[in-house]
Order: structure tokens, then sequence, then C-alpha cells
């Protein structure tokens, strides 16, 4: 596995490929969410390209960028030994010039649920994104279901900047208990751990609803948030799936979305109906 550090090692990398290229963007500390994202690209393409960068630009002021999980040495092995052709892993000042065009994303969709927590949070991702893909030029780019409105948000860019990228959305891995992976899971302690199970839980007591012929949102909701009582709730949402409001549930059309903090993590969760 090729380890590539600037752009012109990317691009000579790239150039020299045949064959379709699956793209996989990441933060790091990889788990096996990420794991099964490398995993379907490596199924469906020729090559397969995984970054790895703590993206400075999708972090608020306070947030944990500099906390930010890190585990170089176990990434680079789970890459290697999944059998990914190449690692990018750039510096700060390799992604971003002092001056460049401003990226926003559309502020009806980017500035609610997880934006109004963390206003300009998806024009940082939607600046990252729209940077990896113009320098890895993938024929599939692999994005968790797992943080729904960045997918969206990445969908819709992807779509009205008419890039040539196909955006695979791939499945939520689950702990056997149902809790979501996510690299910010390892702050929480036991009895916290044991808390956010109640996420999944909200979003199964969702389910249990639905499939017993309750379409009400506002009746599911609050369901659910009665199981969510014990934890600090930042948002109980049912949209469909351009992320638009709706009064009753319609199938095949739903996304299902939480947002609760466990101690001082915030964590997400959501079911796509
Ligand atoms: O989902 C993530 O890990 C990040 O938001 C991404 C897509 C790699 C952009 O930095």
């Amino acid at each position: 596995m090729k380890i590539l550090k600037t752009i012109n090692e990317l691009n000579a990398f790239r150039n020299a490929l045949k064959g379709t290229v699956g793209f996989v963007p990441t933060m790091g500390a990889l788990h096996n969410g990420h794991l099964s994202l490398i995993q379907k690209s490596l199924q469906e393409n020729d090559h397969t390209i995984v970054s790895i960068f703590v993206n400075p630009t999708q972090f608020l002021e306070g947030e944990d960028f500099h906390q930010y999980p890190k585990k170089t040495d176990a990434d680079i092995k789970i890459c290697s030994l999944a059998g990914v052709d190449a690692l990018f892993m750039p510096q700060s000042d390799v992604m971003y010039a002092p001056l460049e065009p401003s990226i926003l994303a559309p502020a009806s969709k980017a500035y609610i649920l997880e934006g109004f927590a963390r206003p300009g949070h998806f024009d940082g991702v939607l600046r990252v994104v729209l940077k990896l893909l113009h320098l890895s030029k993938p024929t599939h780019a692999y994005f968790g279901k797992k943080d729904a409105q960045q997918l969206y948000l990445i969908q819709n860019m992807v779509k009205t900047l008419f890039l040539e990228v196909n955006i695979v959305p791939c499945e939520i891995v689950r702990e056997e208990d149902g809790l979501a992976l996510s690299s910010r899971n390892i702050y929480l302690d036991t009895e916290q751990r044991k808390e956010a199970l109640l996420l999944s839980q909200s979003l199964q007591t969702a389910t249990r609803a639905i499939i017993s012929g309750q379409r009400e949102i506002d009746v599911i909701k609050q369901e659910m948030k009665e199981v969510l009582r014990p934890l600090h709730v930042e948002y109980v949402e049912i949209l469909n799936r351009d992320f638009d409001t709706m009064r009753t549930i319609v199938l095949s059309n739903t996304v299902i979305l939480v947002c609760a903090k466990v101690g001082q993590t915030r964590l997400i969760d959501n079911l796509w109906i």
C-alpha cells in the first residue's frame, strides 16, 4: 500500500490507475464502520484510495479538533491488511491555502439539526470533500448513512455542481447491543456506554410504532422522547429524505434522526424507513 502525503504524489498515483476507483474519505481512528465502507469499495472497484485527514474547517471553536482520536499506526495497518491501494494522509497546509473561494452548504438544510448545533460545520465538510473528490477523481465514493445529513448535503453538492462521481450510501454498522459505531464512542465510560444505548432503543421504539401502523410523526417523536428522557436530548426529528418536514410517515421516504449528549459526548443515530 502506498502512503501519499502531497498533492503531486496523489496526482501521480491516481493518473497511473486504470479501471474504476473507489474512494473512502475518513478522519482516521478507523473502526468497523469505516472498514465496511472500505470493503464495499474494494469489492466494487479495481482500486481503492482511502484518505485520513482530520479536517480543521469542519470543527467549530471549542470543539474536539485537537483531541480528536488519532490512531495513525493502527489505521495504516487496517488499510494495508484490508487491501487498500493507497492512503492519502495530507497535512493541513497541503489541503488549504490562505486565500480560497468560499464553499457554503445550502443554509436551509445545513443550519438545521447538526448544523444548528454546529453552525458552519457542513461548509467545512463540503469544502474538504469537494477538494478530496477533485483530487482522487473516483468512480465511486463511499459515505456512511450514520451521518445522514452530511450524506444528503454531499449528494446535493455532487448533483448541483455536476461532479462525475457516484456517491454510495453505506449502512450503519452497530455493536451487537445496537450502539452505532462512532470514533467518539471511545469518550464514553462504562456507565455512559450503557446510557448511549437509549439512542438506538428510541429508534427501535419508532420502528415498533410504525410496524404497528402508527404514521403520526408527533406521536412517534413523543414516544421516542420518553425513551430518551434520562439523556440531554438535542433533537429528535422525522423528516423526508430531502430533509424537509412532514406530518405523517411516508414509507421509503423517511429518515428518523436523534442526537443526545451522554456526559460531554454528543452522539447521533438515525434510521431510514
Ligand atoms: O464523515 C467524516 O469522517 C468527515 O466528515 C469526512 C467526510 C471525512 C470529511 O472530513
